[in-house]
């Protein structure tokens, strides 16, 4: 609530959300949306947090449902529908992840990652079909899951979901005038240079769903992007990356953050 009033009391051009408002089974996301009382252009991306879910399908929830619940309370939904202003656009995808920030020390193959849990926690819950002669002690000592793997439910593989977000972006872009300068948000973290600092295995073998680069090299293909904003990782970066001015919002659980500046 602290952050939605200091929130409305600015003044801006545009409102952009870049992920992880709430979940969505309930009616929190809108209880979350109505309280924002900013009179301009708002515009709202997905994070993976709302597409939790205790039924059997996220992937309806994000292409059928979620765009109607958002578009009804007057926000711009972003995937797929390129926000076009006076000379500037803003573009905006969830992104996904594909494994490819996964650390190569932590010596964890690539089953794991698709399970979402580490082999040592596999191993606790007894998970035979994953634990196997090719794990090493270390990688055996990593406790850790990854709760999309629980609570999203894609009924396709992260590399496709991912790649279905690239043909998103790519049309996106493809609908922006060409004499636009373009604003780009990704929930999930599109280049290595925004994520966090290396922690410990458990965190590190996380590090795995934060993102990918792949996102990052389809927006540097992009000369009319000046700005990329993510966020997912809970730490707070802002680099120049290339052409880029690159900006990780970094707002987390308890300690909520906002970015405001021009562009
Ligand atoms: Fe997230």
């Amino acid at each position: 609530m602290d952050l939605i009033r200091r929130l409305n009391q600015i003044e801006a051009d545009i409102l952009l959300l870049v992920g992880d408002t709430s979940t969505a089974d309930d009616d929190q996301l809108e209880s979350a949306l109505e309280k924002i009382e900013f009179s301009g252009p708002r515009l709202f991306l997905c994070g993976n947090h709302e597409l939790w879910t205790r039924r059997a399908d996220s992937h309806d929830l994000f292409v059928n449902e979620l765009p109607k619940r958002v578009q009804a309370l007057g926000w711009h939904w972003l995937e797929e529908n390129p926000y076009v202003g006076k000379g500037v656009s803003v573009i905006g995808s969830v992104g996904w992840y594909d494994y490819s920030y996964a650390p190569a020390y932590l010596g964890v193959p690539h089953r794991f990652y698709e399970a979402k849990i580490s082999p040592g926690a596999a191993q606790h819950l007894g998970l035979d079909h994953l634990v196997g002669p090719d794990l090493t002690p270390e990688s055996l000592s990593i406790f850790a899951r990854w709760n999309d793997g629980k609570n999203v439910k894609l009924g396709r593989s992260d590399e496709v979901f991912l790649e279905e977000r690239l043909v998103g972006l790519r049309e996106s872009l493809s609908r922006v005038p060409s004499d636009h300068r373009i604003v780009a948000a990704v929930h999930h973290v599109p280049f290595s240079g925004l994520l966090p600092p290396r922690h410990t295995p458990a965190w590190d073998f996380a590090r795995a769903y934060l993102g990918s680069e792949r996102i990052g090299e389809l927006l540097l293909s992009d000369h009319r992007i000046t700005h990329v904003f993510c966020g997912h990782s809970h730490f707070p970066i802002e680099k120049k990356i290339g052409q880029l001015h690159g900006i990780n919002v970094g707002s987390g659980y308890r300690l909520k953050r906002f970015w405001i500046g021009h562009i």
